[in-house]
């Protein structure tokens, strides 16, 4: 029997790690054709780098510089060369709280992929849910994109909706989406898992989009 070839991933996140941990216990079970090569946290001591330690999947604190809310040039251009030595073809950011630029989307075309807890274009930034229970939005969700050097930006790859219940509080919201969430990422991952495994032909590639 042919095995499917596997897609190589690198995961980066700041903070708990729960989308982290959904992909995670795909690929431990058997259904995602992945191989978690790498997590990276730009927080030394984020909850993901204990889970990729759990699930025995290489880790590494990056120190992110003195910037708030982007790496520093010369750190973005480490992280370039770590995910490359570790073979990573395709980036999942999963609750990384910086905005990517350059020397990543440069080195990753189309290979760098985020999750948003809304229906983007509506609601990018921090704390999405609690934007669209302000806004008196009736139905919210999460989305799935291509990162480009923009918060929360770039090409829509799929979403999923869920309805607001009437007075529902931004907790329960929250949680709602995060559910979704578990569901949609690995899903999305596993489309990019199976368009690489088609690309059989060492000249052929995988597509881009
Ligand atoms: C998720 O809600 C995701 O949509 C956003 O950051 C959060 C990360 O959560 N980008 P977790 O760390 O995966 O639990």
């Amino acid at each position: 029997m042919t095995q499917m070839k596997r897609l190589s991933i690198g995961i980066l996140g700041s903070g708990k790690g729960s989308n982290c941990r959904a992909i995670l216990e795909r690929i431990r079970s058997g259904d995602l054709a992945a191989e978690a090569r790498l997590v990276v946290s730009d927080v030394l001591d984020a909850p993901i780098l204990d889970m990729a330690r759990e699930f025995r999947v290489a880790n590494t604190y990056l120190p992110p510089g003195r910037f708030r809310t982007r790496l520093e040039p010369e750190i973005e251009e480490q992280l370039v060369q770590t995910l490359r030595h570790a073979g990573v073809e395709l980036v999942v950011l999963a609750g990384f709280m910086r905005v990517l630029h350059q020397p990543m989307l440069k080195a990753f075309p189309h290979r760098i992929i985020n999750i948003h807890p809304s229906l983007l274009p509506k609601f990018p930034g921090l704390e999405a849910w609690k934007q669209a229970l302000v806004a008196g939005e009736t139905v919210t969700g999460c989305t799935v994109h291509y990162v480009d050097d923009r918060i929360d930006h770039g090409q829509i790859l799929a979403q999923k909706e869920v309805k607001i219940l009437p007075n529902e509080s931004a907790e329960s919201l929250h949680a709602r989406i995060q559910v979704l969430e578990h569901e949609l990422y690995p899903a999305v991952v596993a489309e990019f898992c199976k368009r690489y495994a088609e690309a059989t032909q060492p000249d052929k590639g995988w597509s881009d989009n």
